[in-house]
């Protein structure tokens, strides 16, 4: 497998070492974003960037058929050792996107689209539209510039940074979010403090 700006030796390494380190309760937007497929009767459900597949779990027990797509080999293992075939597992990076011929009711993309450059970040924003069915929902968590790491560490591009060794971050503001997402359904933005002040973003199709 190439070397990918998502860092895919950090990645696998990280899981090698730190394994179920957020435990299984899935993160608050994980939860709010299941809230939404389920109002909008959302029944597939693709996570780019499942990791170990904690915020899988809650799309998982209202029944909706879950895919994800995955980079690192280590945190696969783990989802499948707990989801078993109720979860479709694919390994490689989401710049290879589409893995399927498949449309999806709901994407949830958890933390994964700052993780990469801004070709990558454009190719995975209409990667998943085109994979969303009409009327379907996609939702994305991304770092905003309010994260006190915002312009810490190397710059290696415009809101771009290198704090950790392997692993380069774009930080939002409410202008990229609209540059990068308007065309493809944009529908809002809400700021949602958890480890990270992140944005919700929500685009339809
Ligand atoms: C910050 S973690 C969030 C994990 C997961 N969404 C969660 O909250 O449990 C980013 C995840 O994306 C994966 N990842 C990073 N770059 C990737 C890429 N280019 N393609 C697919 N997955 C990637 C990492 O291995 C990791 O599981």
């Amino acid at each position: 497998m190439n070397e990918h700006s998502g860092g895919h030796e950090h990645w696998e390494t990280f899981f090698q070492d730190r394994q179920e380190m957020w435990g299984w309760q899935p993160a608050p937007s994980a939860q709010r974003a299941h809230d939404v497929f389920l109002s909008k009767n959302v029944k597939s459900v693709l996570i780019p960037g499942i990791g170990y597949g904690r915020n899988a779990q809650v799309f998982v027990d209202s029944g909706m058929d879950v895919t994800g797509i995955e980079i690192s080999s280590t945190a696969i293992d783990i989802a499948q050792k707990h989801f078993g075939n109720r979860v479709t597992m694919y390994l490689g990076s989401v710049t290879d996107m589409p893995y399927d011929d498949k449309s999806y009711d709901g994407i949830f993309c958890y933390a994964l689209i700052h993780l990469l450059d801004t070709d990558e970040r454009k190719k995975l924003i209409q990667d998943c539209y085109h994979q969303l069915n009409d009327g379907g929902t996609m939702i994305f968590v991304a770092i905003t510039k309010d994260a006190p790491t915002y312009g810490k560490g190397q710059k290696v591009g415009e809101d771009r940074y290198e704090l950790h060794e392997g692993i380069k971050m774009y930080f939002y503001d409410l202008d990229s979010v609209e540059r990068e997402f308007d065309a493809f359904g944009l529908q809002s933005v809400e700021l949602i403090t958890e480890q990270f002040p992140f944005y919700f973003i929500t685009c339809t199709k």
